[in-house]
């Protein structure tokens, strides 16, 4: 229960000692109330990872009749030499719908825009989940949500398989033999060194999702022959690699390419490097089930199946069965209106603003899509930049702001001041949004409630915390003064793109306005937030929480300040010192524990230490968490049942789309390219077979 610590004011009154030495008219912290009850819809087969798929070699090979006729013309090796020695093979019986057939099109709407297709050197494809359909990685993580507690470990996938040394120190990974890029080229270890030691490794590369040597706890590459690799850590069983060689982390890019641009092999420089494949660079090469063939810029993006993918099902069929995806650039809210209206095929309802219309006419029988809502895993948070030695080179007065956020009292002054259940309600009426401190998300595997800190809604305990800090309103217009000056100004980024953020945002800035906290809001398109993000050129920043709150196990350093760039923010300054805060240094040690742990009762342990350690010290500030609807066109099949729109991974992952199918009656002729397949790379389309 909540109480008023009031007894010592009190007491300090009548005894007439300065109620400022005191403890003044503070709320007591507690647990977070319960969420309201909300069901998810469909809840998940589990399987073991056996299950879902092997590798094996099968008799005999199937295609699409029309890629059939490029193989006639002699512009494709018949379809057995295209695939690897073992194909990975999807299990029938894991299929919802089972076997499926060839043809049709997924119509994706997205918000982002493709940079260009160096995805290595930190250019974006514009998300949605593009680039997930067209890079493979080592493992795997998404369809994870399906899969046995008992058998959790992360899904083999261009990694067939891998094993420890006796002494836990060397990781030796098996890669898949034979299988070939979209163009043909061979897909082997100098694709996966080439990545390690000169993407990975590179203090001058930064791949999109920041992966470092950090990343794979210090390992050090080798290459053992044209499939294997090895591994070398510093420490015993850092199993967590293995999770980061999921997807955007170790997702290799096509040496054959990307090396010749590379300065350290002849390349011009850094920055060419980058930009050497720009968006309007066709056939870019693959591993994925499609290939950009087309890109009309803030138009559409179009894939073509990859004629020489490396899964097929148990009938020896190749996959994908969609022979075409297409991405309509245009905005994340128009995503959720044409998926339920069938112009377009699939959305993560993931704005709460849009739930009611949605659910409305989802309701209707007639409607073209389903609707299923998912755990409680779409969460944001606000957070204080708690660097104070220089990252982002703030100026002198965002210099007092970073020294105010180190600052506990000032923390809890933020905590108390938001009314998280009226900012939940502003988005969504309805037992959608969640009351959330920070940290790990309730009803998540790691989760405790005993051990998670709440500072509740208390404009009285804000104001009392904000004096503590030093801030009172010296000048009587309202706003509180930094010691003998202006008013404080806290400059508060967040991303445009997303009706969510924003409106979160303004809710943070009007909430602290009632305590006294001028908060100023610079609110940017997708990568100039990313920009600032990752530079430190923030205050505060409100962000949509990532998957290590979810799962822990996955991008588990991400949890705590582990290392110069894994905290969104608190990252290391230009000569790469990082200043913990006492609790930060025993929060790094409580993940680099779990990391080096193989003991469930230990981690789950740890994990109750570092959900008391983030909730007390308020390490990022939670406001809001909800369930995301996965919006679905209802002539797809094979859509598992409980796929969350975000978990390990997004749902693009989750739902297995090489797998996806559309019935032959149900096949809409949408298709932009039809019979087409990807061209030479940098040609300018998609060919046919005569
Ligand atoms: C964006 C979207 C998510 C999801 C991811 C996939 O972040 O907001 O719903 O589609 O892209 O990368």
């Amino acid at each position: 229960m909540t109480t008023h610590i009031r007894r010592a004011a009190v007491a300090a009154l009548l005894l007439g000692v300065s109620a400022v030495a005191v403890r003044a008219d503070v709320m007591a912290p507690t647990t977070p109330p319960d969420a309201p009850k909300f069901d998810a819809q469909g809840s998940p087969v589990f399987v073991n990872r056996s299950d879902i798929f092997e590798y094996k070699a099968l008799l005999a090979y199937n295609e699409p009749a029309w890629v059939t006729a490029f193989v006639t013309a002699g512009k494709l090796p018949p379809v057995a030499d295209r695939l690897p020695k073992e194909p990975l093979v999807y299990k029938t019986a894991n299929e919802p719908d089972g076997t499926g057939v060839y043809g049709d099109v997924m119509r994706h709407v997205i918000g982002g825009r493709p940079e260009g297709w160096n995805f290595w050197a930190g250019q974006s494809y514009g998300w949605g989940g593009i680039d997930i359909g067209l890079v493979e990685c080592l493992t795997r993580t998404g369809p994870l949500f399906e899969v046995n507690p008992t058998d959790l470990q992360p899904l083999p996938n261009l990694a067939k398989a891998w094993e420890w040394s006796e002494d836990g120190k060397v990781l030796t990974v098996h890669l898949i033999e034979g299988a070939k890029w979209s163009d043909g080229a061979p897909f082997n270890t100098a694709d996966t060194e080439f990545y390690y030691n000169d993407i990975v490794k590179d203090p001058d590369v930064t791949p999109l999702m920041g992966a470092s040597v950090d990343t794979y706890a210090g390992g050090v590459y080798a290459n053992v022959d044209d499939y294997t690799f090895t591994l070398t850590f510093p420490t015993a069983f850092p199993e967590s690699v293995l999770y980061n060689m999921a997807y955007g982390n170790f997702c290799p890019g096509p040496s054959h390419l990307l090396k010749p641009q590379h300065p350290k092999y002849g390349g011009k420089d850094y920055e060419s490097f980058q930009k050497a494949f720009p968006a309007d660079y066709m056939n870019f090469p693959t591993m994925g089930g499609w290939t950009v063939v087309e890109h009309r810029p803030d138009d559409i993006v179009v894939l073509r199946r990859n004629p020489y993918y490396w899964k097929v099902d148990e009938a020896g069929n190749q996959l994908p069965y969609l022979d075409e995806m297409q991405y309509r650039l245009s905005t994340w809210g128009d995503r959720d209106v044409q998926a339920v209206a069938g112009t377009g095929d699939f959305s993560n309802l993931e704005q709460a603003e849009n739930y009611v219309e949605s659910l409305k006419k989802a309701a209707d029988p007639a409607s073209p899509a389903k609707l299923a809502f998912g755990p409680r895993t779409i969460g944001y948070s606000l957070l204080p930049n708690l660097s104070g030695n220089g990252w982002g080179e703030p100026t002198a007065d965002q210099q007092a702001i970073r020294d105010l956020n180190r600052n506990l009292d000032f923390r809890m002054a933020i905590s108390y001041a938001l009314d998280r259940q009226r900012l939940g309600d502003s988005l969504v009426k309805g037992p959608f949004t969640a009351i959330y401190p920070g940290g790990l998300y309730d009803g998540t595997s790691y989760y405790d409630k005993a051990s998670t800190v709440y500072y509740p809604f208390s404009v009285d305990s804000a104001k009392a915390e904000l004096e503590k800090a030093g801030l009172t309103d010296t000048d009587g217009n309202g706003f509180v003064n930094v010691k003998g000056g202006a008013d404080l100004n806290v400059t508060l980024v967040t991303q445009s793109d997303y009706a969510t953020d924003k409106n979160l945002a303004e809710g943070v800035v009007a909430m602290m306005a009632d305590v006294g906290v001028k908060v100023s809001l610079s609110a940017l398109t997708g990568k100039d937030f990313d920009n600032a993000r990752d530079a430190g050129k923030f205050d505060w920043i409100v962000v949509r929480n990532g998957t290590e709150l979810i799962t822990v196990v996955q991008n588990t350093a991400q949890l705590a300040p582990t290392g110069p760039t894994t905290s969104n923010h608190h990252r290391a300054n230009g000569k790469g010192e990082l200043d913990l805060l006492d609790w930060e240094k025993a929060e790094v040690d409580t993940v680099t524990k779990f990391i080096g742990s193989r003991d469930p009762a230990e981690r789950v342990a740890l994990m109750k230490t570092y959900q008391n350690l983030y909730t007390t010290n308020l390490d990022g500030i939670g406001l809001t968490a909800y369930p995301g609807a996965l919006i679905i066109n209802k002539r797809f099949a094979n859509i598992p049942a409980g796929a969350p729109i975000f978990m390990y991974n997004w749902a693009e992952d989750n739902i297995i789309r090489e797998r996806v199918f559309v019935p032959t009656d149900k096949q809409i002729g949408a298709e932009l390219h039809p019979n087409m397949l990807p061209g030479k790379p940098g040609d300018p389309g998609p060919i046919a077979a005569n």
